[in-house]
């Protein structure tokens, strides 16, 4: 199994592993991001500074096993967002997950991000296609995998990854692009 690059860049965006250091900027995004975030994002309610740290450490695990590549989105220095790329749709391919600091969406920057990791998980011998799920009521995000030329191969009820949050519906859009 190969693993991406620690660091990767696109357009205006750099994307970085996250590090254990990140925690408070970490928190400091989620918390001033909150109201967008958690309509979609089942995790956000309730974080704290014990989830940021967690979650942190957690990336170290996942990545040293190979089963998740999880990046801070930056611009210049600042924190801006996080982005993933996840082995959990099966052989041969990976999932990208995003998202965006509110006082940072509608300028591209999740699709910036999109497009550095299409690229990189395009790069790893093994990896033949790469897929988005986004909530079908989640249209922001389904412009991301449209505006990079994904196909949308339709739609299905939501994996049971986490509980629901308030905006989903209950059904997925599934996006891939191949090699
Ligand atoms: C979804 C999200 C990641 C988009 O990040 P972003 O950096 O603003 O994305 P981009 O600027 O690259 O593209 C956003 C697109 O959605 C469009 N958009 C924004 N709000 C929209 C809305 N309410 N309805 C329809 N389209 C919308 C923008 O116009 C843009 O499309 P365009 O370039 O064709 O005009 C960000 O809003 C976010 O983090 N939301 C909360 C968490 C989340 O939903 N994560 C994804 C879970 S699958």
């Amino acid at each position: 199994m190969t693993n991406p690059p620690d660091s990767l860049s696109h357009g205006q965006v750099s994307l970085r592993r996250w590090q254990p250091e990140d925690a408070a900027a970490l928190l400091a995004a989620v918390t001033e991001s909150l109201e967008e975030l958690r309509q979609w994002m089942p995790w956000a309610d309730g974080y704290d500074a014990d989830r940021a740290t967690g979650y942190l450490t957690d990336c170290e695990a996942q990545w040293e096993a190979g089963r998740a590549y999880n990046y801070a989105i930056t611009v210049g220095e600042t924190i801006v967002g996080s982005a993933g790329l996840h082995r959990r749709i099966g052989e041969g391919g990976l999932e990208i997950g995003y998202w965006v600091h509110s006082d940072w969406t509608g300028r591209g920057i999740a699709t910036d991000a999109a497009a550095a990791l299409t690229r990189a998980a395009l790069s790893l011998p093994e990896i033949t296609r790469v897929e988005i799920y986004h909530d079908a009521a989640n249209a922001a995000s389904g412009r991301i995998p449209a505006k990079l030329g994904y196909t949308r191969l339709g739609e299905r009820p939501t994996r049971d990854l986490w509980p629901s949050a308030p905006s989903e519906t209950g059904t997925d859009v599934v996006w891939q692009i191949t090699r």
